[in-house]
């Protein structure tokens, strides 16, 4: 692994993009590559076997593309199977879990509320976590299976979102939460209409900027910091359709990048 490969970041769809937006911020000269498995979207209602084999799909592609690190930009492909990774390839893996331990500094209520994928929740390395960090804390799990889809269509603002997001989210505020972690990156993407819903009691905890610096620690730890200097490549690649994927990359991105298919 070379210190000017580039960042492999991936996600099932555009849900990590927000995560690469905080990456390209700290780290002004590392060449990006995101990769999107838009075809094989959601990961969250399907199987651990079939997430590893995706998981180990893109990690092949990404390594042929001279990553020098990969980042696990999905909660669902993370708790679901980030281990049998590293235990394959000795590449280094950043993974996104849901910021639970934050959330129970933050809460007063001593109860919290977990959005994330069906699979996610279901998983035992969530379950683990949640153990670990929120002793004497209330765990309220919401799994939200229309959520990840709402996003990739693209449909982000309050009048198209509010009624899906209500659904999820009222019944966690019935319940006394007063802190919201969002356990799948693709809901960073609705964080106004989130926020707007779950009102200004409530705080809300998302893990774009934690798993940035992680990159940046990580990158230092292993003495992959990059040599280059000078403005870096962000590249977006797709396993699914190319122009929907161009679309979203310029809403979410902005206009001026190009797409590629894998
Ligand atoms: N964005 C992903 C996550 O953080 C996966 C969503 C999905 O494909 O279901 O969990």
């Amino acid at each position: 692994m070379s210190s000017n490969g580039s960042i492999g970041v991936f996600d099932s769809g555009i849900g990590g993009l927000a995560i690469t937006r905080e990456i390209r911020k700290l780290l002004p000269n590392d060449n990006i590559i995101y990769v999107a498995d838009s075809r094989h979207a959601p990961y969250g209602e399907k199987t651990d076997a079939y997430i590893l084999q995706r998981c180990i799909a893109i990690t092949e592609y990404l390594i042929s593309q001279d990553v020098k690190a990969i980042v696990v930009a999905c909660n669902t492909a993370t708790t679901s199977c980030i281990e049998a990774l590293r235990e394959r390839y000795s590449i280094p893996f950043i993974g996104t879990e849901p910021g639970i331990k934050p959330a129970v500094l933050n809460t007063k209520t001593g109860i919290i509320g977990v959005l994330a994928t069906p699979r996610t929740l279901k998983t035992n390395s969530f379950s683990s976590l949640a153990d670990r960090v929120a002793l004497n804390i209330q765990i309220e799990l919401m799994p939200c299976p229309d959520l990840v889809q709402q996003v990739e269509s693209l449909q982000l603002d309050y009048d198209s979102a509010s009624e899906v997001v209500k659904q999820y989210v009222l019944p966690l505020i019935d319940k006394g939460v007063d802190t919201l972690v969002l356990g799948c990156t693709h809901y960073a993407h609705l964080m106004p209409v989130i926020k707007r819903i779950a009102g200004p009691e409530v705080r809300i905890i998302n893990t774009e900027v934690a798993v940035a610096k992680e990159v940046l620690r990580r990158l230092d730890k292993t003495d992959l910091n990059t040599t280059n200097q000078g403005l870096a490549t962000t590249k977006f690649i797709t396993s699914g359709n190319q122009a929907h994927f161009q679309q979203q990359v310029d809403v979410l991105w902005g206009e001026g990048f190009d797409v590629d298919v894998f």
